[in-house]
Order: structure tokens, then C-alpha cells, then sequence
């Protein structure tokens, strides 16, 4: 195949990419996004401060102008992202306890509400824990509400939208031998005990010098996989874009069954979130980069 969706979806998968509204009316970045991609993820259209920029009034006109780009021309689209410590809005930074509980609640019903049946995968929850080796929650509002609040959130979520598959989804987590991944992991498995409804852990795979990608990335896929999960490597991008990682990261999903997809996040370097880093799959004038095609061979072989 000659097109990474294309590539992808011979072993059932998917390949995606962040999308950013404003950046739909580039003619460049929008045929490269339509050519090579089959699954989208709004890169901040559908978050908190955008979907409720005031308590109980929800906007998607951005959301939208992603998921009805998408739908249009045939992609699916990921979810990101309904509790979260970040990009929250004024009036939710301000809250606590349970009003923010509630609010935390609303929000997800409102928003899983206005996609119900529409969307392939929702990242729930995203960054609880810390950083560094403490293998503890990440201080936040919502960690103050009570450490039970990742617990509620997905059991809301699924009654909200019992078609959509429920993820939580973190950074410096795919390095198996770090605190972190093993606090995600002892979660993960605790839900699953108790039947808490999580579906998916996404990866986010934000990779660089201080966090660079390690073998055992696949050990760690494996390992969550075998708790009964699917899997997902949900925000791609390597600083500087070496192909034989960027070939090593997609050969690691192609070798676990519940893999579900790769996202990259972003396009163009230009449209990177660090695009000093040069992290992404195509240079700025939209030609095609060496990782590109690294991906697309590793793609065709598996
Ligand atoms: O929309 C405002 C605009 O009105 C304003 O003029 C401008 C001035 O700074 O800021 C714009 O908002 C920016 C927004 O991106 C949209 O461009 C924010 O400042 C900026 O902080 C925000 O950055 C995003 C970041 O999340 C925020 O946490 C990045 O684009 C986005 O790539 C990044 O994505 C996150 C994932 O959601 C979670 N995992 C990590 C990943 C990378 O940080």
C-alpha cells in the first residue's frame, strides 16, 4: 500500500494524526492529512476549556469542524480528552471537592453526550500520575477530590456512551522499568479486578533525550495487553525523527494483537507542538521525510 492508513489497515489497524482546526484551511496540510491518515484526533478542539468554556454551556464548533472533516472523508476519531489537570477552564481551576466531582461529571456526560455512538475511542482520563519515580498520583484538583475521581470518571463514561471504547492515556509510560509505568499498570490491573470499565491504555510516546524510546516498550504493551486491555500508541513523535525508531515504535504495535492504531501528533514538523525538535513524519513544504517512509515499509511488512 502505498498510503499509512492504507498500510495500517491491512493488519486491521489504523494510523492517525492530530488535527488542528485552524489548520484545516491549508490546502497542504489538509491533502496530506486525508491522503495518508484514517483516524483523527482533535488536538485540543475537544478538550475541557474548549467544549465547556463556561459551567454547563458546551460549544463544539470546533470539535465539530474535526469530527465532521473526518467523518466526511472516511476516518474514525479518537477522543481526547473529557478529565484532565490541564486546560481546564477558568471556573473548573476554581473548584474543588465535590463541586468539582459534579462538574467533572457533567462535563463528560455533556460531552460524551453530543458524540454518543460516534466516537471509536475516548480517552477518559489523561496524566494522573507524577513524574519521576514516585510512582504516585500527580497534585491536582482533581486528585484532591479524591483519588476514587479516575474510577468515577470512566464509570460515567460508560454509561454515557456504552459504544465508545474507554482509554487512560499517559506520557513517560512506555518505558517498562519506570515508576510510572508500573503505577499505571497497578491501576489498570486493580480496575480490572474490580470491573471498573477501562477498555484501552493509550501511550502517548512523546519521545526525546530525557525520555527517549527503549526496547522494552514492546515488554510494556505485552504486559498491559495480558491485563486484558487493548492498546494504543496515541501521540507519536520522536525528536528528530530517527527512522529506525520511528520503524521500531510501529513494528511494536504490529507485534501485539490488541494494538489497536498509531497516532502521530501532528502533520507537518511546522505543526508540531515542539516543532524544534523536527519530530514529525513530513517537512514543512509537505514532502515526505525519511521516517516516513520507514514507517510506511514497516507498515507494508508486518
Ligand atoms: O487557542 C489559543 C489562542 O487563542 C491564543 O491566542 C494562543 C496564544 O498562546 O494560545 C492558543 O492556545 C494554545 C493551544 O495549544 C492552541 O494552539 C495554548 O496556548 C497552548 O498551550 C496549547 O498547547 C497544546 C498543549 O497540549 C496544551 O496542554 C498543544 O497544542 C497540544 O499539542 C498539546 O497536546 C498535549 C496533549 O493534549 C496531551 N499530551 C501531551 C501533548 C503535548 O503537550
Amino acid at each position: 500500500e502505498s498510503t499509512l492508513g492504507a498500510a495500517a489497515a491491512q493488519s486491521g489497524r489504523y494510523f492517525g494524526v492530530a488535527i488542528a482546526a485552524n489548520r484545516l484551511s491549508d490546502s497542504t496540510y489538509a491533502s496530506i492529512a486525508n491522503r495518508e491518515f484514517n483516524s483523527v484526533t482533535a488536538e485540543n478542539e475537544m478538550k475541557i476549556d474548549a467544549t465547556e468554556p463556561q459551567r454547563g454551556q458546551f460549544n463544539f464548533t470546533n470539535a465539530d469542524r474535526i469530527y465532521n472533516w473526518a467523518v466526511q472523508n472516511g476516518k474514525e476519531v479518537r477522543g481526547h480528552t473529557l478529565a484532565w489537570h490541564s486546560q481546564q477552564p477558568g471556573w473548573m481551576q476554581s473548584l474543588g471537592g465535590s463541586a468539582l466531582r459534579q462538574a467533572m461529571i457533567d462535563h463528560i456526560n455533556g460531552v460524551m453526550a453530543h458524540y454518543k455512538g460516534k466516537i471509536a475511542q475516548w480517552d477518559v482520563v489523561n496524566e494522573a500520575f507524577a513524574d519521576g519515580n514516585s510512582g504516585a498520583r500527580r497534585d491536582s484538583n482533581l486528585e484532591r477530590s479524591g483519588s476514587d475521581w479516575i474510577e468515577v470518571a470512566f464509570r460515567t463514561a460508560r454509561a454515557a456512551d456504552p459504544s465508545a471504547k474507554l482509554c487512560y492515556n499517559d506520557y513517560n509510560v512506555e518505558n517498562w522499568t519506570w515508576a510510572k509505568t508500573q503505577a499505571m499498570y497497578r491501576m489498570v490491573k486493580d480496575f480490572k479486578q474490580r470491573g471498573v470499565p477501562i477498555d484501552c491504555v493509550g501511550f502517548q510516546s512523546h519521545f526525546n533525550s530525557g525520555s527517549p524510546y527503549n526496547s522494552n516498550f514492546r515488554t510494556t504493551l505485552q504486559e498491559f495487553a495480558a491485563l486484558g486491555v487493548d492498546v494504543a500508541i496515541t501521540e507519536l513523535d520522536i525528536q528528530g525523527a530517527s527512522p529506525t525508531t520511528y520503524a521500531a515504535v510501529v513494528n511494536d504495535c504490529l507485534a501485539v494483537s490488541r494494538c489497536l492504531g498509531v497516532t502521530v501528533w501532528g502533520v507537518r514538523d511546522m505543526d508540531s507542538w515542539r516543532s524544534g525538535d523536527t519530530p514529525l513524519l513530513f517537512n514543512n513544504d509537505g514532502s515526505k521525510k525519511q521516517a516516513y517512509s520507514a514507517v510506511l515499509n514497516a507498515l507494508n511488512a508486518g
